[in-house]
């Protein structure tokens, strides 16, 4: 394996740490597993839905990791087209198929020393995923058209947005192959189960376009931020940082205020949108999950009319201040210790 900076090296950790912004427990908690699997080898598989930040976590592991000065390679499996991911990943001998005019090395030797990051790996066609196993399980890779095996040591972080063991089930995807990048699972929740780092990305990313336009800068209303704040975020921090983008760009002065938002983000989410009895269907329903869903909507739908009053909001469900604030709490609107939850005392 590559040397790599020391993991003693703390701003060299803070660096990678500070890539992955928020301070909900369940980020606090994700820093510390990335920290700790950063330490090994094994093999990771990041799920979470789009633009969760998959791809900053695989970063951050190889950069925390003594393989940090080798590459790190990101291979989009989705994006590559079916015939062809095999001879890119593992690299092919001259004449291996009608084009290979030469033989060609795959991704997999560039980030021999390194990591290689299999994005989308549910969208790995299945003879292909046969062969990965066995890279798991040998260390080896075998180019295209050739008989010789090379030996590589590439750490694998592999990612997937759908649900694989919903492929494996439907044959989409094989079963060893599953357990075997699991070895560490991490799961990103979405943005909208740690809404309290809302105001926090927005902060970031407000920060990172005050860098690019030196000398101007901008401030959320109270109001655009509590929309800002309860809006579902389907395609998540993505979505968070390109609207950050867009809005300062629609900004004719400095302050970002509810009319400069788009009305979608401002009226969905209400009430009138949630379709609270879905259908039982053969495979039941986790109640559960859904009282928790029904419960945040309701309680981001009064802070929205509330303008972000507290007790307004309380009084609007029929809450007493303190149950709501506990509420507030368990949901991830405010986080613990956070000066949002001191107002309340
Ligand atoms: N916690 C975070 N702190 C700061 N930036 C973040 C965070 N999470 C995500 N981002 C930013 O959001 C964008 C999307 O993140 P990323 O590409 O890692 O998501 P992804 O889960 O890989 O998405 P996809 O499923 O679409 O590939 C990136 O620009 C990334 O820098
Ligand atoms: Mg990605």
């Amino acid at each position: 394996m590559a040397s790599g900076p020391k993991l003693s090296d703390a701003a060299f950790r803070s660096a990678a740490e500070r890539a992955l912004v928020g301070e909900h427990q369940t980020i606090a908690k994700l820093r510390a597993l990335v920290e700790r699997v950063a330490a090994t080898d094994a093999t990771v598989l990041i799920t979470g839905e789009s633009g969760s930040g998959k791809e900053v976590i695989a970063r951050a592991i190889h950069t925390l990791s003594a393989r940090a000065n080798r590459s790190f390679v990101p291979v989009n499996c989705a994006a590559i087209p079916q015939d062809l991911l095999e001879s890119e990943m593992f690299g092919h001998e001259r004449g291996a198929f009608t084009g290979a005019a030469g033989s060609r090395h795959g991704l997999f030797s560039a980030a021999d020393g390194g990591t290689i990051f299999l994005d989308e790996i549910g969208e790995m066609p299945l003879k292909l995923q046969a062969k990965l196993l066995r890279v798991l399980e040998d260390g080896v890779v075998r180019p295209v058209g050739s008989d010789r095996a090379t030996r590589v040591d590439a750490r694998i972080i592999a990612a997937s947005n759908a649900d694989l063991m919903t492929a494996v089930r439907k044959g989409g995807f094989r079963e060893d192959l599953f357990y075997r990048l699991q070895v560490v699972p991490i799961h990103i929740p979405p943005l909208r189960e740690r809404r309290s780092d809302i105001p926090l990305l927005v902060e970031y990313f407000l920060d990172r376009m005050r860098q690019r336009l030196p000398g101007r800068d901008w401030t959320v209303s109270r109001e655009a931020m509590v929309h800002l704040w309860s809006y579902d975020w389907p395609g998540n921090v993505r979505e968070l940082e390109n609207m950050v983008e867009r809005l300062v760009i629609m900004c004719e002065d400095s302050v970002i205020d509810t009319p400069l938002l788009p009305s979608n983000l401002v009226t969905a989410g209400r009430i009138a949108d949630t379709r609270i009895a879905p259908a039982l269907g053969e495979k039941g329903i986790n109640l559960a999950a859904m009282v928790r869903e029904l419960e945040g909507r309701m309680i981001n739908e009064a802070l929205k009319q509330s303008g972000g009053n507290k007790q307004a909001a309380a009084r609007l469900l029929g809450l007493k201040r303190t149950t709501f604030s506990a509420k507030l709490r368990r949901c991830g609107v405010i986080a613990p210790g956070s000066a949002d939850e001191r107002d309340d005392a």
